[in-house]
């Protein structure tokens, strides 16, 4: 078996060190606040942090993610995939710091100055908060596109290329990391150096369902593959004991 890297990566620099359950960011896919607070504190001891995305962030607004929040010492994962003129998203992350999250996500695709505007928003607004600085992930091309659909919106090259170009560029415009597949983990680690933190969804253990997730990788395949941080639903969210599913993902990371 490849040995795990280490647990403290500098793709992580900053944001404390990444003890095997850790890397995990347990995705609350679900529109309620009650519900992701209950799930949040039942395995709130063997995961890194939290992810709330669009669903819960449009049901409940900043205060949902507030209340979500309170009291449960873990870090926020803000998955709002932010996509606009480098103005408006500048300031969207400026209004996004007020709720402290750890990692929040934009796309790629908005191009060089709107990376670059959102990079600086962080470094700023943290700044004048005096609070710590939110790292910046670059969402490369959805998962849920093929290479029929990126050519039906007029882009020809395949997904693949599309995923390493648009994650040069991201690294370039100086965001911290990128959202990928398990898939290209491998193909990106050295490429983009030890610095680009990896968030990789898509992870399914051995033992549970793969859902509608096609190409998955257990949370130590990943690692040894060189992801950071796995962000995982399901697996945990969905299984009868929520807390010993992310024990046992904890377990078997740390093997
Ligand atoms: O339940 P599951 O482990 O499949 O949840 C994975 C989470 O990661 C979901 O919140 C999903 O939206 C997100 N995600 C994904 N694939 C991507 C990007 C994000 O599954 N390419």
């Amino acid at each position: 078996m490849t040995a795990i890297p280490p647990a403290s990566s500098p793709a992580s620099a900053g944001t404390g060190p990444l003890t095997p359950g850790g890397r995990v960011f347990v995705a609350l896919d679900m529109p309620d606040v009650e519900g992701a607070r209950a799930m949040a504190a039942r395995v709130a001891g063997h995961v890194g942090g939290v992810k709330l995305g669009l669903e819960f962030f449009l049901a409940q607004g900043p205060a949902g993610i507030r209340a979500a929040m309170a009291g449960l010492d873990l870090p926020l994962f803000l998955d709002l995939k932010l996509h606009d003129i480098p103005n408006t998203v500048a300031g969207a992350v400026r209004s996004a710091a007020a709720l402290a999250p750890r990692f929040l996500t934009v796309h790629a695709a908005g191009g060089p100055a709107m990376l670059r505007a959102a990079a600086t928003a962080a470094r700023e607004e943290a700044a004048r908060l005096g609070k710590p600085r939110m790292r910046i992930l670059a969402v490369t091309v959805l998962t849920s596109l093929g290479d029929e659909d990126l050519a039906a919106v007029g882009q020809a090259a395949p997904a693949a290329a599309q995923v390493r170009r648009l994650a040069l560029l991201a690294r370039d415009s100086g965001v911290d990391g990128i959202v990928c597949s398990p898939a290209e983990v491998a193909a990106l680690r050295p490429e983009l150096g030890p610095d680009v933190a990896l968030m990789v969804p898509g992870i399914r253990p051995a033992w549970a369902a793969a859902n509608d997730q096609k190409r998955v990788m257990t949370p130590r395949q990943a690692v040894e593959a060189g992801a950071d941080h796995l962000v995982i639903g399901r697996p945990i969210t969905g299984d009868a004991d929520p807390a010993a599913a992310a024990a046992r993902i904890a377990a078997e990371l740390g093997a």
